[in-house]
């Protein structure tokens, strides 16, 4: 087919797989893919404001240490990374809304074997696998009201630093807080708080924003690292520290982050108000300074 974009595809996402561009519909593996057996395989979820990538230098960064992690060779280099992507927000332009954002998915698993054989076949190629979604406004309700949490088990394995495909702990936590009616559940591990099932934590105890500090128990993800950044250049006290679970439940605000959720407040956790129930004071700095960020992406002022 033709890699040129078509007004027929206008109405559909187009996909890029395997070094084509095609409509989502066309976009097949074969059920041989150690992704689909054996979640053999990583991902990146990536925001682009106004069509330019946030961040890409550092979520390139996270994935090349995801592969490293389960001895997968990068099969592109960054700059043909960055042409893929940016082209796959150009063909899906049409899709996004007037503000032109979009949340890019790719994903790296380790191709597809004739025999499904839990070691890695010899000579197989990667698949690569990418789309990117319009990226919705953060839903203002949650900046009135913030969302219900609930704290659960830390069930997942011990290499939560790599972002693997393998996800099932993280869909059956996500599944048990839904049915909790709470958007998010937050992990508790060994006596201390770690994250969300798809975000990082924060909390704000005496004025001080905290987080708890990288390690193999949690994604390093690139919205935390931002808010750390934007907290020390706009004089805003914030440290990486441990947070036990007595420090949660007495915390003054409570955040998530993600690339796609963004800076969000939990006001109730467990079924108990958070504070004083609302969105509080540091979170309101914080998300303001985030959205500032976010436009000056848009402008090309920042990545
Ligand atoms: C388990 C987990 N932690 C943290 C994050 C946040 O990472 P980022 O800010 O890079 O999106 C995610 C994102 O999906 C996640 O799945």
């Amino acid at each position: 087919m033709s890699n040129e974009p078509r007004d027929e595809d206008a109405g559909e996402a187009i996909v890029y797989l395997n070094g084509r561009f095609l409509p989502v519909s066309e976009a097949c593996i074969p059920v041989t893919d150690r992704g689909f057996l054996f979640g053999d395989g990583v991902y990146e979820v990536i925001p682009a404001y106004g069509g330019r990538l946030l961040r890409l230098p550092h979520h390139l960064q996270r994935l090349q240490n995801s592969l490293d992690g389960i001895r997968l060779h990068n099969p592109l280099s960054s700059d043909r990374w960055r042409a893929i992507l940016e082209e796959l927000l150009q063909r899906n332009r049409a899709l996004a809304g007037p503000d032109n954002d979009q949340s890019v998915y790719l994903q790296v698993t380790r191709g597809s074997a004739a025999k499904r054989d839990h070691r890695f076949p010899e000579e197989v190629v990667p698949t690569v696998y990418a789309t990117s979604t319009p990226l919705p406004a953060p839903d203002p309700a949650i900046a009135e009201h913030g969302i219900r949490a609930v704290s659960l088990d830390d069930i997942r394995w011990r290499y939560c630093d790599i972002k693997a495909v393998t996800l099932l702990p993280n869909v059956l936590l996500r599944q048990q807080a839904t049915e909790r009616d709470a958007a998010e559940a937050i992990l508790i591990r060994d006596g201390l708080a770690i994250e969300g099932s798809a975000s990082n934590l924060f909390i704000v105890r005496d004025g001080i924003i905290e987080t708890p500090p990288k390690g193999p128990q949690m994604l390093p993800g690139i919205t935390r690292d931002l808010v750390l950044e934007l907290a020390a250049r706009h004089g805003l006290a914030a440290r990486e520290s441990d947070i036990p679970e007595a420090l949660l439940r007495t915390a003054a605000e409570i955040w998530i982050t993600s690339s796609t959720r963004e800076i969000v407040p939990v006001t109730e956790l467990d079924g108990k108000a958070v504070g004083d129930g609302r969105p509080g004071p540091l979170w309101k700095k914080m998300s303001a300074l985030y959205r500032d960020y976010k436009d000056a992406v848009r402008r090309g002022a920042a990545e």
